[in-house]
């Protein structure tokens, strides 16, 4: 079977890419990449990634950046006085499955004149949007649908997260005519047990093949 690859992006910072990167990277037996890590206190995302698929067969790329400040990419490698570079940021060379976390949303600058939709679109990899189920989730997940695209990037659908809010969800498909791929509930606790069960129980598989 040919090889999966993905890139996971958002609405917005912290709506739960990591979580579902890492759900979906053990369901597929996947590589995960995490090319620009903006902030190092606590639990980088790739150490996320690693203990939520604890025992999955899961390898995890370094990171191509690892920037101090928890801010947009382009600002945090401002701050630690590099400039973010073409040529670091191109795919792991793998033929296996493959998981790519975005920093933040579609439209985050890793450099000045480098969105991360322009990224997307030189990997020429399909793109999952994970959205919050929240109110201000429509206009978010529209928007950032809109922006991938106005660019030909080929979006999967859109992938769920929290509690079951069937007005956003419906208008959020329905609108921006795409697949619902599946909602994971808030987890407590979230670990790689709960984590692998949630994910298979709730995340249409069927729709990534
Ligand atoms: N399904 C879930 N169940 C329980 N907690 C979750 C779930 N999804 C996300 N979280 C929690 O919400 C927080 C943000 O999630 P996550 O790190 O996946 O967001 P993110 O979109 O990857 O953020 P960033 O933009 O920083 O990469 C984390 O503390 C995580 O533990
Ligand atoms: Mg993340």
């Amino acid at each position: 079977m040919a090889s999966q690859r993905f890139i996971i992006t958002g609405t917005d910072t912290d709506v739960g890419k990591t979580v579902f990167a890492a759900g979906l990277a053990a369901a597929l037996r996947a590589a995960y990449w995490k090319p620009v890590q903006a902030g190092l206190t606590g639990e980088t995302d790739s150490q996320l990634v690693a203990r939520l698929c604890a025992g999955a067969d899961v390898s995890i790329y370094p990171e191509a950046y690892r920037l101090n400040t928890p801010c947009s990419p382009h600002e945090a490698a401002r701050i630690d006085g590099c400039m973010i570079a073409d040529a670091d940021l191109a795919l792991p060379d793998t033929a296996g499955n493959l998981v790519v976390e975005g920093a933040g949303g579609v439209l985050v600058p890793y450099r000045d004149d480098l969105l991360a939709a322009d990224l997307f679109a030189r990997w020429e990899l399909p793109v999952i949007l994970v959205a919050r189920t929240t109110l201000g989730t429509i206009s978010h997940s529209l928007l950032s649908l809109e922006s991938l695209r106005t660019r030909a990037i080929p979006v999967v659908g859109v992938a769920f997260i929290g509690d079951h809010e069937p007005v956003a969800e419906t208008a959020i498909t329905q609108i921006g005519n795409c697949h619902h791929l599946g909602r994971l509930p808030f987890l407590d606790p979230l670990n790689a047990k709960t984590l692998a069960a949630a994910f298979s129980s709730n995340i249409r598989m069927d729709l990534l093949r």
